[in-house]
């Protein structure tokens, strides 16, 4: 933790669109008068029918409602795109930079509107309608923008799947959600490497609850061979380009879904977190207008990919909903070398540059020269998001990458808030590294101990939500009942975000990390049930048990015991053979960094894990294990302490 304090530089704070005060003054009014405020702040969207309704919202288990601009009706596409036609139409909508430097192009928005109209008309014709679900499998590219909107704008609910997942996992989102469709690519190319996304869509089809699927549409992106079956499989471009430019958007009420989006959370499988269209879209127009300070002539660049909420929010529907130029990058920040990043921000002359401390680590990491040889002068504004920043981090992004002249905003939010809730904006709060400052308007945390007692002033426990804002997601898909237990059980009227924070004399707010069975790994969510679950299903392993551990670069890492079955050996080669396996089963982010062989696992006498006593020996904090006596057989822990793989 770092006591430093960066105020906002003068010069910012006399050009910036929110001040300290215009902050304090807009917050209070946010949270006495919800329904003024965001009634007010809505109409920065085009609505189709205008709500009178705002704000419908109990959080109390009986009588749960979250309903926001429950009488309106919008297009979200129309919103992303027509109405910036007349005043916009010749600004740059997405600048895409491909893996390889040589390949880069601009979108204007009128070829983008023309572009996801000829999209929507095809997948009308392809027999898809509002509240259909579609599939999204693709790589970093325009296309991937395209598709989203092309969903929106004929009311359809798109599923956007991260690239990097597996076949199995892909197949277990399609069937959740019975998917109609699925739009991917012959492959996917990262760093140079080629990423088999239609073989990884074949071989998903080929899983059980994927019969839903009665198109595929493949983008060409490395013209690679691939195997297309008929009439299943058919391609993009010849399809779309027969399509006509022109496309009514449909009317969608306020509350019809946009898209599901999976995330892993402590149990079972991922959750599907279901956004809607109106108070989504607001939000996170709103958010990205205010915390990024938005000017008209910035280049804006998140670099997460589109498989993630940050992607949804921060790449295409918040800087889209505010006619923003927007970069997507299909590569990684090390290739060709390791100044990639700042030679995008050169080449397209980019001005709000977006990332996660693990890419900051890990650029850090190389020292200061491959950051320094590019100018980055175009930069006047650096954020961070997925996972608490180190302040050693924080500084070096601060001075090296931002020359010491640009703020740093440090967004905390989940998929499921839909947009950042706890963050600076950079013109109004100073900054302190580490911590994510002060909430957004409307938002209002509280902090409580194990009991749900509020806890008031300085304190630490876990971080609530008392009340919701418009981003907020509105089910898990297809089991409401898991939306309102894992979310609003816990402590009664309030949500339960299953973060820890810390709240200092200031009222900043300093997020400490998961308090459940979630590890973040690389600011990406990864829950330690499934890890496990791909584990035991392989045939010589009997019981697994995974928790987080420190990482350097990840932030946490995975680290998995395994107890093998009677007459299996822990070799070297079954431990290299069951991390691929995880691989295989998940996809790369979820593979294991350590694998330790259990003879036995610290179980109570009713057969439950101490997993406290396991994140303890993979902490290397093997001091504080703690009362084992309740243990069904205290004796497995010395061998565990004995056999761990971080001794530093
Ligand atoms: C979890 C949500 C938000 C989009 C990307 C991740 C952690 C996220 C921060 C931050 C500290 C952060 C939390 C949260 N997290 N941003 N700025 N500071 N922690 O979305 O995959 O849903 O993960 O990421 O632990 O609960 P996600």
């Amino acid at each position: 933790m770092s006591n430093k304090i960066y105020p906002v530089d003068a010069a910012y704070a006399a050009q910036t669109r929110i001040t300290r005060a215009q902050y304090e003054a807009l917050y209070a009014e946010s949270v006495a008068d919800p329904e003024g405020f965001w009634s007010r702040i809505a109409q920065r969207l085009d609505w189709i029918r205008p709500f009178t309704q705002v704000k419908d919202v109990s959080f109390a288990v009986e009588d749960f409602r979250i309903r926001w601009f429950a009488d309106g009706a919008l297009n979200v596409s129309a919103n992303c795109l027509d109405r910036h036609l007349a005043s916009r139409g010749d600004k740059t909508a997405i600048v895409f930079e491909g893996d390889d430097p040589a390949d880069s192009r601009r979108i204007t928005y009128r070829e983008l509107h023309a572009e996801v109209c000829r999209a929507a008309n095809l997948l009308r014709n392809l027999g898809i309608g509002k509240g259909d679900r579609v599939a999204i499998y693709l790589p970093m590219i325009p296309e991937a923008a395209v598709a989203m909107l092309a969903c929106a704008r004929i009311g359809a609910v798109h599923s956007v799947v991260f690239g990097g997942f597996s076949p199995d996992s892909l197949a277990g989102r399609i069937a959740d959600s019975q998917c109609k469709l699925v739009i991917t690519a012959d492959e996917g190319l990262r760093g140079g490497k080629k990423v088999p996304l239609k073989a990884n869509v074949d071989e998903a089809l080929t899983r059980p609850g994927t019969t839903s699927v009665e198109t595929v549409l493949v983008v060409r992106r490395t013209g690679a061979p691939i195997a297309m079956q008929t009439p299943r499989d058919r391609w993009w471009a010849a399809l779309v380009a027969e399509q006509a430019a022109e496309c009514a958007p449909e009317a969608v009420n306020a509350e019809d879904p946009l898209f599901i989006l999976y995330t892993s959370g402590s149990t079972g499988k991922p959750k599907g977190v279901l956004h809607t269209s109106g108070g989504y879209l607001t939000y996170v127009s709103y958010t990205h207008e205010c915390v990024f300070d938005l000017r008209e002539d910035d280049v804006y660049w998140c670099t997460a990919d589109v498989g993630w909420v940050t992607g949804h929010s921060y790449v295409v529907y918040g800087p889209l909903a505010n006619g923003a130029t927007t970069l997507m990058f299909e590569g990684v920040p090390n290739w060709p070398d390791i100044s990639r990043f700042w030679q995008v921000v050169d080449k397209h002359q980019v001005t709000i540059f977006y990332t996660a401390p693990t890419a900051i680590r890990a650029l850090m990491r190389e020292g200061e020269e491959p950051v320094r040889r590019t100018s980055r002068q175009s930069i006047r504004l650096l954020g961070t998001v997925g996972e608490p920043i180190n302040p050693e981090a924080w500084e070096w992004y601060h001075r090296v990458v931002g020359d010491g002249r640009c703020p740093i905003v440090d967004t905390w939010w989940q998929t499921e808030t839909g947009g950042a809730l706890i963050t600076p904006l950079p013109g109004a709060i100073d900054a302190k590294p580490g911590s994510a400052t002060l909430p957004f308007f409307g938002v209002k945390p509280a902090i409580v101990d194990t009991n749900g007692a509020v806890q008031e002033g300085a304190c630490e426990g876990n971080l609530i939500l008392t009340d919701s804002w418009p981003g907020q997601m509105r089910t898990v898909y297809g089991d409401h009942e898991r939306f309102i237990d894992t979310y609003f059980r816990t402590y009664p009227g309030a949500y339960f975000t299953g973060d820890g924070a810390r709240r200092d004399a200031d009222g900043y707010y300093w997020i400490t990390g998961r308090v459940d069975d979630v590890i973040n790994v690389s600011g990406h969510r990864i829950g330690t049930a499934e890890v496990e679950s791909a584990l035991v299903a392989h045939p010589k392993v009997a019981e697994a048990a995974v928790v987080g551990c420190p990482h350097d670069l990840k932030g946490q890492g995975i680290y998995a015991y395994v107890t093998l079955k009677a007459g299996e050996n822990g070799s070297e080669e079954l431990r290299k053979e069951l991390v691929q396996w995880v691989r295989k089963e998940i996809g790369p982010i979820a593979s294991p960094d350590y694998l330790q062989w259990a003879p036995g696992l610290p179980k109570t006498r009713s057969g439950k894990i101490m997993r406290r006593i396991l994140r303890k020996i993979a902490e290397n904090a093997t001091d504080q294990l703690g009362d084992t006596s309740t243990l069904a057989d205290p004796g497995v822990v010395q061998n565990l302490v004995e056999q761990r793989l971080i001794r530093a």
